[in-house]
Order: C-alpha cells, then structure tokens, then sequence
C-alpha cells in the first residue's frame, strides 16, 4: 500500500489560489469573447473564446494535483471582471491579469522547488511558461494595434460598467 502524502499546507494554498485565479480568468476571457462579438469583432471573440478553453484545462489541471494530494478543491476568491470600452481596453485588462499568474506561478514553482514537491514543481512550472506566453501574446497585439490606426479598436452602441 502506498505511504500517505505529507501534504505542505503552502503548497496547498498556492493551488488552491491558482484555481481562483483560472476559474477568474475563465470569466474574464468568456465576457471578454461575448463583448467582441457583440461589438463585431469576430475574430477577436473566437481568440478570447480559445484562451478561456486554455484557462479552463488549467483549472482542470489544478483540481487533479489537488485532488492527487488528497484535498478537495474550493476556489475561493473569483476576482470581478475587468472589462473596459474597446479592444485595447480589454487586452490590457488581460495583460494585468496574465501577468499577476506569472508572478504567482513563479512564487510558487520557487517554493516547491525549495521543498523538492516535483510534481508540483513540474506543474507550476509549466503554468508559468503558459501564462508568459500568453502575456507575451498579448502585449504584441497591444503593439499592433498601436502600430495600425486602422484595426478595429472601438465598439459601437455597446456600454457597460466596471
Ligand atoms: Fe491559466
Ligand atoms: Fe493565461
């Protein structure tokens, strides 16, 4: 029979905070792909559509090594939305919010590699490259749509608050 895991209760936290921020980013980037299409950004609405796909399978990741090490995942603090009024507005809402897992899966990666938790390791570790992916990403679309004046950047007949 296996030994029983000796769980670190840091560790514990930083899933248990990594799921509260996937399940938050799942809702921003679903609100973020319902308002491009709603201001008639389609192919921006299927891209924001497709990070919250990655976000989603990220939670998921999350809730198997926690329920790998025997605890019961509970997000607990889902962060409101950032949205804003144009595309720029929301990919800058995205970079804060990609940036704050970066510097949270670095945290964490740090700190199981100092209590030699591998397998938590390897998953922060690979959450981390991910998000600096995703953060890479979207400040080069940023700096696109700086460059040309002409991409779509601003809805039409659509308010909302925040
Ligand atoms: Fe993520
Ligand atoms: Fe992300």
């Amino acid at each position: 029979m296996a030994t029983p895991l000796r769980v670190d209760a840091r560790v514990l936290g930083y899933l248990g905070r990594a799921l509260s921020h996937e399940l938050s980013a799942v809702q921003q980037y679903l609100t973020h792909a319902g308002l491009a299409r709603l201001w008639g950004l389609g192919e921006m609405a299927e891209h924001f559509r497709r990070e919250a796909l990655e976000e989603q399978e990220h939670a998921e990741r999350l809730t198997n090594r926690m329920l790998a090490l025997g605890a019961m995942p509970s997000a607990s603090r889902i962060v409101p939305v950032r949205a804003g009024r144009s595309l720029a507005d929301l990919l800058r809402a995205d970079w804060a919010l990609e940036t704050r897992a970066v510097a949270l899966y670095a945290e964490a990666a740090r700190y199981c590699a100092r209590i030699e938790d591998v397998e938590s390791w390897r998953l922060f570790s690979a959450l981390h490259d991910e998000e600096w992916h995703h953060a890479r990403e979207i400040a080069d679309w940023l700096e696109r749509l700086r460059a040309e004046p002409g991409h779509p950047r601003s809805p039409t007949g659509v308010t909302h608050e925040h």
